[in-house]
């Protein structure tokens, strides 16, 4: 691993091909290790990333995936939408950990401020739209309404943290009366900022340049995606999206990097596909199948509990991901899910599929390429040549060490 994370260059990016979920945070926890700085760029606390290190599993919303990697310093991005108390939360947990993550924590000072009436709004909105049959499946974080307050020039960003919100906040209460009928606790939200700005104010500062310092002075940095590319606000399947830039182009935005700084970009995509919440899916599978993928995968949303849709893995939704991207390596993730199939169907487009023969013999936690089944290799493979993308890394189980470097 450590050969082939000094081979990525000075800046990556770890980027879902997909619809999310793909394993993002496993990926990004195992190079992290061979990384200087970790980063995230954009979205929010819609994002759920699961890592198991020695069999115990740690949940992220809106810090990087690396963070139990101690001393190193950990950049929250300017493209992101933060929640403060969940934020907090999040610190906390860290903490029970043995990790004090705030001497190391830098929040850019452009970020923007989640408020919960953003996420009442979120919910609101969303029953709307429900009752027209037209529901988008949002995780109610609040992330529409944020970025929304974002492009409209109305949010608060972190910046703001310690200077006295009240009149702007009562302005917003009453505009959320107005329009989405939403009562605003402004004392609670107050209430909030003043929590967090005694315990994060000092994170809070101008991380461009600090990103900027870092990378001349040579020090390697990972940027983890969140959400993924099929949920890009221009690029995915709108508008059954999210509302933020979830490629390797918007990540270098949402930290000030240009794009002239990536040097590898990896497209973690699963063997098969999911995706939680509305909107199209061709390869979907509805019934036993389906149900059978959801149960071996642990198909349940990290950050809602949702059982994810499940269905097989569609080239054409690769190919496009690794254009926009320019993904310069797959991580194929859970290809042990597939152990026990006889055959494997695999969309080529226009509604056609090519059946892949099964392995039906156990890859769980292999870690060298040459032991997986031939069938295994030969679905590697089929992903190689239609993608023309190399495969980098293979994911065989949760843990930390289940993953196949492929040379
Ligand atoms: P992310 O949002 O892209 O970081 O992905 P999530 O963490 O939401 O969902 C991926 C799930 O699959 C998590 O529960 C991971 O622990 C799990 N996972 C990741 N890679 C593998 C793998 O190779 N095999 C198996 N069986 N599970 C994996
Ligand atoms: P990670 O980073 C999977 C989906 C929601 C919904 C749509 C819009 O864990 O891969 P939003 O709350 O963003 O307004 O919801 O996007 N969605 C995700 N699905 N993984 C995610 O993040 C997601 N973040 C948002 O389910 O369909
Ligand atoms: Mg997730």
């Amino acid at each position: 691993m450590k050969a082939f994370s000094k081979s990525l260059g000075q800046v990556i990016a770890v980027i879902g091909a997909q619809w999310g979920d793909e394993g993002k945070g496993k990926v990004t926890d195992i190079l992290t290790e061979h990384f200087d700085v970790i980063a995230r760029a954009c979205g929010g606390a819609n994002a759920g990333h699961t890592i198991v290190v020695n069999g115990q599993k740690h949940v992220f919303h809106l810090l990087p995936s690396g963070c139990l990697h101690e001393n190193k310093p950990v950049i929250l991005g300017s493209g992101m939408v933060i929640h403060l108390p969940t934020l907090l939360e999040e610190i906390e947990t860290l903490k029970t950990a043995g990790i004090d993550i705030i001497p190391r924590l830098h929040i850019s000072h452009a970020a923007h401020i989640v408020f919960d009436f953003h996420k009442d709004i979120d919910a609101a909105m969303e029953e709307d739209r429900k009752k027209e049959g037209e529901g988008i499946g949002t995780t109610k974080r609040g992330i529409g309404p944020a970025y929304t307050d974002k492009a409209v020039r109305s949010g608060v960003r972190m910046e703001s943290l310690g200077t006295n919100m009240t009149a702007i906040l009562e302005k917003k209460a009453k505009c959320n009366d107005r329009v989405f009928g939403i009562h605003t606790d402004v004392a609670l939200e107050i209430e909030n900022l003043e929590t967090a700005n005694h315990a994060i104010g000092c994170c809070v500062k101008d991380t461009v340049t600090l990103i900027h310092e870092l990378h001349s002075s040579g020090k390697t940095i990972i940027v983890e995606g969140a959400q993924a590319s099929m949920l890009d606000i221009d690029h995915g399947t709108y508008p059954f999206v999210t509302s933020s830039s979830t490629t390797a182009t918007g990540a270098l935005q949402g930290l000030g990097l240009p794009p002239s700084a990536l040097k590898s970009c990896i497209g973690v995509a699963k063997a098969y596909c999911t995706r939680v919440g509305d909107g199209p899916f061709e390869t979907e599978l509805e019934g036993e199948i389906g149900n059978a993928l959801r149960e071996k995968g642990g198909e349940y949303g990290a950050t809602t509990g949702r059982p994810r849709r499940c269905g097989w893995l569609n080239i054409p939704d690769l190919i496009r991901s690794a254009q926009i991207n320019g993904f310069t390596h797959w991580n194929i993730t859970k290809l042990d899910v597939l152990d026990d199939l006889h055959e494997i169907p695999v969309g080529i487009g226009d509604g056609k599929v090519k059946t892949l023969p099964g392995w039906q013999s156990s890859t769980v936690g292999m870690t060298n390429y040459s032991d997986l089944p031939e069938n295994a290799k030969g679905y590697i493979q089929f992903i190689e040549e239609q993608t023309k993308v190399p495969v980098g890394l293979i994911g065989t189980g949760q843990g930390r060490e289940e993953m196949i470097v492929k040379h």
